[in-house]
């Protein structure tokens, strides 16, 4: 399928007082059209930066430092802010991490999204209240509720809501940070399903990020891996998640129930993501990896080790062999000193 986003060796940093924080370093990766890419990993591990940083809504402090990322043959790293300004909501989209802060809580729900239809838009009223109506009917919410407040809403109305919102001018992609990260499972399961509907009905592609492989396993074609500033491993879901090629993945699996096994033992890998003011030179994984070795003193670089399916770790090829190991919690026990 053809890439609607193509991400290529994308670096942001942060500038602080104690030097640039690498917060994406390196990050390649593809989004063919229509499909629902998760980006997943533990927390600080630069998905919002990256997220952020594809839509041109950064702070101050942070700057693209390399690489690029084209979508849909414009490359959004040195697109002028007018033309900018033209994809943004119009073709490509987002639901910020807490999707209180895409609603104004002291504006009614139905007005946001009117604004959005006529100044951005440009549809006149009768058309932007019909059309209100319908997206609201797509995201699952009542339209008489277009006149409630954002306090009047549960987590899970807003979470559509900001959705609907996102997708008021008919993108092409929208990236979705933690939609569901703080709803229960239920509610979490109800908003999944809203968006692989979106995706048939549409076919809008997406990014959703989120630090569970579960909701990954749940809602998305595609998986892309990152640890510490970096992508670690990519491709389709199923190879990804059922035959893992970089132990962090093969780590994250132990680490969370997946749907369909849940109930078995959660193992998590011992200690933590290396700082990105100093990232260490080899392997970003090495430090709580059980299977480091000698070479991985130096950086392993992304390669298609599958077709389709890439991975930064020197030992992928022995990826068979390393999985029944790593499924064992005695293997992550004491990796760290
Ligand atoms: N404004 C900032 N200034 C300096 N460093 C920042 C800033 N925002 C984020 N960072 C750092 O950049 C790194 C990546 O942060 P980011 O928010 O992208 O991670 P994340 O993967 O989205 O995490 P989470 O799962 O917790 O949302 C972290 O080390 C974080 O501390
Ligand atoms: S390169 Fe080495 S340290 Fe890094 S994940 Fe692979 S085996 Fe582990
Ligand atoms: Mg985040």
């Amino acid at each position: 399928m053809a890439s609607l986003l193509t991400v290529r060796d994308l670096a942001v940093h942060y500038a602080t007082a104690a030097g640039p924080v690498r917060a994406v370093d390196g990050a390649s990766f593809d989004v063919p059209a229509g499909s629902i890419v998760g980006l997943v990993g533990e927390s600080g591990c630069g998905k919002s930066t990256l997220g952020r940083a594809l839509m041109g809504v950064m702070p101050r402090s942070a700057r693209i430092a390399a690489g690029s990322a084209v979508f849909e043959g414009q490359d959004l790293v040195t697109l002028p802010d007018k033309a900018r300004k033209e994809l943004l909501w119009r073709r490509l989209s987002f639901v910020p991490q807490t999707a209180m802060n895409a609603l104004d809580p002291v504006q009614r729900v139905g007005a946001q999204l009117m604004e959005v239809l006529t100044e951005r838009g440009g549809l006149s009223r009768a058309a932007a209240a019909s059309r209100a109506e319908a997206l609201f009917t797509l995201v699952g919410l009542d339209p008489k509720r277009l006149r409630d407040w954002p306090h009047q809403f549960s987590g899970g109305m807003r979470q559509r809501a900001s959705i609907a919102l996102a997708l008021a001018l008919d993108p092409a992609l929208m990236i979705a940070d933690e939609p569901v990260t703080a709803l229960d499972v239920i509610v979490q399961r109800q908003v999944l399903d809203v968006m692989k509907e979106l995706q048939a009905r549409l076919g809008l592609a997406m990014i959703l990020v989120t630090h569970d492989v579960a909701v990954v396993a749940y809602a998305c074609d595609r998986v892309v891996v990152m640890y510490a500033g970096r992508v670690v491993e990519s491709g389709p879901v199923r190879a990804v998640l059922e035959a893992p090629l970089h132990p962090y993945t093969m780590g994250l699996m132990n680490a969370f129930p997946d749907l369909e096994r849940a109930g078995g033992e959660l193992v998590p890998i011992e200690g933590s993501p290396p700082s990105l003011l100093n990232p260490p030179k080899g392997c970003r994984f090495a430090a709580r990896c059980p299977f480091a070795v000698a070479r991985c003193a130096e950086d392993p670089p992304l390669v298609e080790d599958a077709p389709d399916h890439h991975a930064a770790c020197w030992r992928s090829a022995e990826a068979a062999a390393l999985r029944p190991q790593a499924a064992r919690a005695e293997t992550w026990a004491g990796v760290v000193a």
